[in-house]
């Protein structure tokens, strides 16, 4: 390989894994180190070219990933700049790791703070460093956003969670930015991130169950006219490269999201999959209280497909949740700086239901609780 110059973090994972889907496609590839869980570079390497595979990269491009570009080991075991040459020449940093269930994960804090914040310690000594971007989550808005939030307003003390998740993101930015005053951090926060736009949920369908649950149900505990803030992981990615590649930037945050303008309705998402799956309905979805949906628990196996419906119910109360806070992510610092609006949800629904179909949605959920 030649002399790195980007280390990337979390190329297992969805957001990780389109990120370096991207980069193996540019000239530049040669030029890129990851950081890939395995007890070896050479298990790591198989990892590695397996999850891709999610994202249809082509067998000339997987074999275009060395095993000589792979530090082998978790955020914690990142080698001091002595230990590891490699390291030395290292500009730029994307750090997409990070534990993101919405259950009760006991290595969420451990990982998104404690271990986060050792990876940015060492990062922080790299001689050659420009920039480093680390992904977090617009979601760290918690409960009572208001229906427009500018990158500015968070992290904010005295915020309630949803999940302990998003209150690991909002301690980790507000480690971060301490630790590392004056050095290069950017810090970037995708919205909701549900399927790519031309490979669907293939490589994961994290989220988009949720909206599934609400289409099979034919209801929404929200306004109708509510709008939720999704963008495909493909944009996210693309916007992404284009921040860590910016000459210059004017902020040190910024959101990777669909904003007011891009945001698809309750309304419009329920006419999208009435026309993906072909469906002729004469209205549209009804709102109801958490109540009703519990009401309805003895169709949930019937409708979602096998697995526990307690569970179903209590996924789709939380997620039901996210989704009807009514709120956007202003992204008028991101296109600022030249990246296209990205597609609304509606647009691309219909490829996410196309590559859903054999998977029953109680398995979908699956994803986002291990
Ligand atoms: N997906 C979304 O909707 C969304 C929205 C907003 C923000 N984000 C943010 O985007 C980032 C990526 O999310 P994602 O959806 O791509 O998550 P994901 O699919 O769950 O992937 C997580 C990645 O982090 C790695 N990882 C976990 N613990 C690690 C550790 N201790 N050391 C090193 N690597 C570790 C995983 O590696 P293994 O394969 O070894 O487990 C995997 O590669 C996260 O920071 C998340 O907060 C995601």
């Amino acid at each position: 390989m030649s002399s790195p110059r980007i280390l990337l973090t979390g190329a297992t994972g969805f957001l990780g894994g389109t990120v370096a889907a991207q980069l193996l496609d540019q000239k530049r590839w040669a030029q890129v180190l990851l950081l890939v869980r395995a007890p070896s570079p050479a298990e790591a390497h198989a990892r590695l070219v397996k999850s891709l595979q999610r994202f249809e990269v082509g067998e000339k491009l997987l074999k275009k990933i060395s095993p000589a570009q792979i530090i082998s080991g978790g955020l914690d075991a990142l080698p001091t700049v002595a230990e590891d040459p490699r390291l030395a020449t290292v500009t730029h940093v994307v750090n997409c790791a990070a534990v993101t269930s919405f259950g009760q994960n006991p290595n969420t804090w451990p990982t998104n703070v404690v271990q986060t914040a050792a990876f940015a310690r060492k990062v922080a000594e790299f001689p050659r460093l420009e920039r480093f971007i680390h992904v977090s989550t617009a979601m760290i808005c918690g409960a009572t956003p208001p229906h427009v939030v500018q990158e500015d307003t968070y992290p904010a003390e005295g915020v309630r969670h949803l999940v302990g998740y998003t209150g690991s993101k909002a301690a980790a930015e507000t480690l971060l930015r301490k630790e590392l005053a004056g050095k290069p951090l950017v810090i970037v926060r995708p919205s909701i991130i549900v399927g790519h736009t031309r490979l669907g949920c293939k490589p994961s369908g994290s989220i988009f169950w949720g909206f599934r649950m609400a289409d099979a149900l034919r209801r929404v505990t929200c306004d109708l006219d509510a709008i939720v803030d999704v963008i495909p992981v493909d944009y996210a990615a693309t916007a992404l490269l284009h921040v860590l590649d910016a000459t210059r930037l004017e902020h040190p945050t910024y959101h990777i999201s669909a904003g007011r303008d891009y945001s698809s309705s309750f309304r419009q998402i329920g006419r999208a999959f009435a026309r993906a799956l072909g469906e002729k309905r004469a209205t549209d979805y009804r709102r109801v209280t958490y109540q009703d949906v519990a009401a309805l628990q003895d169709q949930f196996m019937e409708l979602f497909g096998p697995g526990n419906k307690r569970s179903m119910l209590a996924a789709a109360r939380l997620y039901g949740t996210f989704a009807g806070l009514n709120t956007v992510f202003d992204n008028h610092r991101l296109l600022a700086t030249g990246v296209a609006p990205p597609p609304p949800f509606a647009d691309y629904l219909g490829v996410c239901v196309e590559t859903s179909r054999d998977i029953p949605i109680a398995r979908q959920m699956m994803v986002d609780f291990e």
